[in-house]
């Protein structure tokens, strides 16, 4: 299988903390990997590092064969690889279309390069394509700031996935979501992720989540990827068992 992105040596650090420390994987097309670890393990720093919004101290990483080490997020999305955001990334003055229409104008210039009228009817029905599946089209013309509790959460995965990107990084997807939605939205984004055969990293907190959704995990302890394989090997392995999930 092509491997569509690789690390080697991957290493960062912040003052004294090691965020990053040596990280060699390989992620292969069509995978949808779970990364698990607790909190400042280095799970969000290697999603930046990947996707260009935090430079690398030495290592390298490759995008289907390309080295995109410390290029700049916008030419990284360019290139087809995106992602969802801790905290989403979204403009809550607009309405929920509008933002959905400037990620479309935004890609639009991206493969032209030309500037195009934000508001067409043809863009209009790509944005509410893009919303229908996640059920935010009833919410369309409302302002951001009026979504309901995991709105604004699900719209800036939409959001990612109106970039139709090859590879889709998401942090902590589920996290804000009530957990009696969780399941549906991983459910909802995996299925359209998969008909459009895109390679899936995501970070989660959930152990429920990632055993269900997850094909390989990858689990970090300070910086370092200590077990990697099946979700019902990782999750039994004795240091992931101590360090991660704290049951000794
Ligand atoms: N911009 C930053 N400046 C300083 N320290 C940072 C920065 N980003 C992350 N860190 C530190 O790096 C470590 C890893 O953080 P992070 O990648 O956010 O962990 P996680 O997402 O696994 O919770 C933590 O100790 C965190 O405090
Ligand atoms: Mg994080």
């Amino acid at each position: 299988m092509a491997v569509v992105l690789e690390t080697v040596g991957l290493t960062k650090s912040f003052g004294g903390v090691l965020a990053l420390d040596d990280i060699h994987v390989a992620i292969a097309a069509g995978e949808v990997v779970g990364i698990i670890g607790a909190n400042g393990a280095g799970k969000t720093t290697f999603v930046n590092a990947i996707t260009g919004y935090v430079k690398p101290d030495r290592g390298r990483i490759a995008y289907l064969g390309r080295d995109i080490t410390a290029h700049p997020p916008r030419e990284i999305t360019g290139l087809g690889l995106a992602r969802s955001f801790q905290v989403p990334q979204i403009y809550t003055s607009l309405s929920v279309l509008e933002n959905v229409l400037l990620t479309l104008a935004a890609r639009a210039r991206q493969s032209r390069r030309v500037w195009t009228p934000l508001h067409t009817p043809e863009r209009e029905g790509q944005a509410i394509a893009v919303l229908e599946p996640f059920g935010l089209k009833e919410h369309a013309r409302r302002p951001v700031s009026e979504l309901p509790e995991g709105g604004l959460k699900l719209l800036d995965i939409a959001l990612s996935t109106a970039l139709r990107p090859k590879l889709l990084l998401l942090d902590e997807p589920t996290s804000g979501v009530s957990s009696s939605d969780k399941f549906g939205v991983m459910e909802t984004l995996l299925q359209i992720l998969r008909e459009q055969r895109v390679t899936v990293i995501f970070v989660e907190h959930d152990m429920d989540v990632v055993t269900r959704y997850a094909e390989r995990l990858l689990a970090f302890v300070e910086g370092r990827i200590i077990a990697d394989g099946v979700p019902a090997e990782v999750l039994a392995n004795p240091e992931v068992r101590r360090v991660v999930l704290g049951s000794a």
